[in-house]
């Protein structure tokens, strides 16, 4: 018996395995029930009694050897798949495509963030609206030809109700809903009945701002409007205000900048002017004020509105209106 012990100790230390299934075929050879080392533990009731307690101690650390011997075999031929194991299962099968913020969410986001800077809040109105919000008490009385400036989506049967042409409509909200000082930002989607070219869309996007308070002057205006220009167009950005028409601010001007791709020089994007269009903006007319439950002795104000699209093509020279509403992933990525 101890011969025999000595032996299988001898064999079972050189054990080899190069596959899993032959660690297998060890554990049944050597360690399952009709294994041979279990066989011995059988064996072990014929040993004389006063042998019992040594061989006992050697059958037991025979079994102990040989579950250590096979347990490592079997552990080193996993160990080589770790990298296997520690991969993230959970993973899908594809990377994910990061998505970009669109062109005009980010250049609205830099123009509420120019204003807010000077103390400026933001305001939404709803995109269908009725008559008196967008026209009627902005000035444009009933039959006024200014109402043509501006190609409106009526709908049918219910000539009181429209899409709303301009964000100016917002300006009339807040107006009738809250007294001054008001200083606010009201960014928006319009709509008008124009055919789409890669320079007009039936809707667009427009902020409009609107400041009232006691004792506000042009001179405030035009102050905002510099610090925007060169905020969202670099330092050097010079600003120009010719005299224009809007029948909810008297005076009322047109804003130019200089042409930030030419520097003013002049080249064909400004038509050789040196000088670009970019919004509209004026005192507002005491007409409004007073519609809109104002005291136009007490408070005056200026109001601006200008084009999202016209401000995003300006910073990044995109010629084709179209492209901000065909959702081209080529198109958009490139604003990652
Ligand atoms: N609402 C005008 C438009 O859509 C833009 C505008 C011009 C807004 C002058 C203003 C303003 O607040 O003062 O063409």
């Amino acid at each position: 018996m101890r011969q025999k012990i000595e032996n299988l100790k001898a064999l079972v230390n050189s054990f080899q395995a190069k596959t899993a299934d032959e660690v297998e075929a060890l554990r049944i050879k050597y360690l399952s029930k009709k294994g041979e080392i279990s066989l011995l533990f059988d064996e072990f009731r014929n040993v004389p009694n006063e042998e019992k307690r040594e061989i006992g101690q050697l059958l037991n650390t025979l079994r102990q050897i040989a579950t250590d011997r096979i347990n490592s075999l079997r552990e080193s031929l996993t160990a080589g798949s770790d990298c296997v194991e520690k991969q993230d299962l959970t993973r899908s099968a594809e990377p994910f495509e990061l998505g970009a913020r669109h062109p005009l969410s980010i250049v609205k986001n830099e123009i509420i963030d120019i204003f807010s800077r000077l103390g400026f809040t933001i305001a939404y109105g709803p995109e269908i609206e009725d008559d008196w919000h967008v026209f009627s008490a902005l000035n444009f009385p009933p039959e006024h030809p200014a109402r043509d400036m501006q190609d409106t989506f009526f709908i049918e049967k219910q000539p009181d109700i429209l899409l709303r042409t301009h964000t100016s409509s917002v300006q009339t909200r807040v107006m009738k809903s809250q007294q001054p000082p008001i200083r606010v930002l009201c960014p928006g989607r319009v709509y008008r009945n124009e055919a789409i070219s890669y320079r007009a869309h039936c809707f667009f996007h427009q902020v409009e701002g609107l400041y009232i308070d006691k004792d506000v002057s042009f001179a405030d205006l035009k102050q905002a409007l510099l610090y925007f220009a060169q905020e969202i167009f670099g330092e050097h950005t010079k600003i120009r205000l010719r005299p224009s028409y809007f029948p909810f601010t008297e005076p009322s001007a047109e804003m130019d900048i200089s042409c930030n791709i030419c520097g003013g020089e002049g080249c064909p994007f400004c038509k050789h002017t040196g000088w670009v269009e970019i919004l509209g903006c004026g005192m507002v007319d005491p007409n409004v004020l007073e519609a809109c439950g104002i005291d136009s002795k007490v408070y005056s104000g200026y109001a601006f509105g200008m084009g999202i699209e016209r401000i995003t093509n300006l910073k990044y020279q995109i010629k084709d209106l179209r492209l901000f509403s065909e959702n081209d992933v080529r198109f958009l990525k490139q604003f990652t």
